[in-house]
């Protein structure tokens, strides 16, 4: 009944320091995240709420930065973005890598330097390639031949040149342990480098005066550990960016591997370090160019799990304690919280695993296996599907679940007319808000037809 992985604790207070941000610890059972125990939080701005680790945050991103000296780190801004966390990522030093004109705009508010970020996605709108182009965004990445087309014209138009980037696909999946090579990879991402779109991209760019080509980029998958899926895109992208230059004449001066590193959501998990990561990366791009006989392209990659990932935790209230039945005359303990999918997707919609504690008292209680589930109308609304949480949870304690930093506040939404929960920083003892609650007024602000009712 419980999965292989997971064990009882011996001490069901204690946090598994590894799947917290690094100032997460617990004094009499209550969590305190940087110097404020999220039960002050919670009295202060209410519950659910998602707590952010600044000193934590910027250690990641600083511990990318200084791993990849000599190239450049994109924080991939998907995982989670507004104008504080812009404004951090610009002090620490790393470039940003946005994928909509919406993220872009959260950039742009925040005054990040326009030279340093990186523009994607599969389907850009001629405005939001307009936009680019007319702030000055340092590379766009260019997923498909109408997005050629569109630049080409839009240049033209602009009187400006583009700096672009190819995204290809090298045939590699990659999630945690495993990864797949084949030679074709069934997604909408990106220009097939087996079938031959990648090189023909090539050609039609470096043909196209306004745009300018500055190398290949390649992103194979996430949540990934080692370094064995890497290597095989990494021959395969340099592979075509050798041929570029023979057969076109163009040598490529950069090289994106993407993210993707993997974080520790339960004890399952065993990442990397940045410093390793590096190090493994950097072998295997210069080796293969050693052996290609060709120059070391300038290389970028793109985190953006490995840095917010593990610096931020959600913490609920407890509303109800379920006890149902299982066959064979088992039981699991239902604990519903006060969120659920809507500020955390990933556990219904990739099956991801969550690891949770009481957070605001300490218990002497045994643990039993429990499932912490949301207040939505699904079944599927599962945040934490297993852990061992003490017999004598009740109504109003705090659950706290760690690791919610990436893609949970950036994939929430308003499922059941629910408010997406704050984020609250928290650093040396302070804490100040970084996204507020949403109200109902925000709820109800785009039902414009709602005048209809009250006229
Ligand atoms: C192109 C690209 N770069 C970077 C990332 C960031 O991945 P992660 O947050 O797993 O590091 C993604 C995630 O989907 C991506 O699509």
């Amino acid at each position: 009944m419980r999965p292989e992985w997971l064990r009882e604790p011996a001490d069901v207070n204690a946090l598994v320091a590894h799947l917290w941000s690094t100032t997460a610890h617990k004094v009499d059972g209550v969590l305190e995240v940087g110097g404020v125990a999220v039960t002050d939080l919670v009295a202060t701005h209410g519950s659910p709420a998602y707590v952010l680790d600044e000193a934590d945050f910027r250690r990641r991103a600083r511990a990318f930065r200084d791993a990849f000296a000599g190239a450049d780190v994109y924080y991939a801004g998907k995982a989670f973005l507004c104008t504080t966390i812009a404004r951090w990522i610009n002090e620490e030093g790393l470039c940003l890598d946005v994928c909509t004109g919406g993220e872009l705009a959260v950039a742009e508010r925040a005054d990040f330097p326009m030279e340093r970020v990186g523009l994607h996605g599969n389907n850009k709108s001629l405005g939001e390639l307009a936009k680019a182009i007319e702030i000055g965004v340092g590379r766009i990445i260019v997923d498909s031949f109408d997005e050629i087309d569109r630049l080409a014209a839009l240049t033209r138009e602009l009187g400006r040149t583009a700096r672009v980037m190819l995204r290809v696909t090298a045939g590699v999946e990659a999630h945690t342990h495993e990864f797949i090579a084949t030679a074709h990879e069934d997604q909408k991402f990106g220009f097939s480098i087996s079938s031959g779109d990648a090189f023909e991209a090539a050609r039609r760019v470096t043909g196209t005066d306004g745009l300018e080509l500055l190398g290949l980029h390649s992103h194979i998958g996430s949540q990934i550990f080692d370094t064995a899926g890497f290597e095989v895109a990494t021959r395969r992208v340099l592979a075509l960016h050798a041929r570029i230059s023979d057969e076109i004449g163009v040598a490529l001066p950069q090289l994106d591997l993407g993210g993707g590193f993997g974080i520790a959501y339960t004890t399952q998990d065993d990442p990397s370090d940045p410093a390793q990561l590096a190090i493994e990366l950097t072998k295997i791009v210069t080796e293969e160019c050693r052996s290609r006989e060709i120059p070391v392209p300038h290389l970028s990659i793109e985190p953006g799990r490995a840095i917010v990932g593990p610096a931020m935790c959600t913490v609920y209230e407890v509303g109800t304690v379920k006890e149902v039945a299982l066959d064979g005359g088992h039981s699991r303990a239902y604990v519903s919280v006060d969120g659920g999918m809507s500020d955390n997707i990933r556990t219904a919609l990739y099956g991801a695993d969550y690891s949770a504690t009481v957070a605001s008292r300490v218990t002497g209680a045994e643990a039993r296996l429990s499932r912490v589930v949301g207040k939505h109308c699904e079944s599927g609304d599962i945040v934490v599907r297993d852990e061992f949480l003490p017999v004598d949870i009740q109504v109003g304690d705090l659950l706290a679940v760690p690791g919610t930093g990436a893609y949970c506040r950036s994939m929430a939404s308003n499922y059941n007319h629910v408010l997406r929960p704050p984020v609250i920083s928290v650093n040396d003892g302070e804490m100040s808000v970084v996204l507020r609650r949403e109200t109902l007024d925000d709820l109800l602000a785009t039902d414009v037809a709602m005048g209809d009712l009250e006229s």
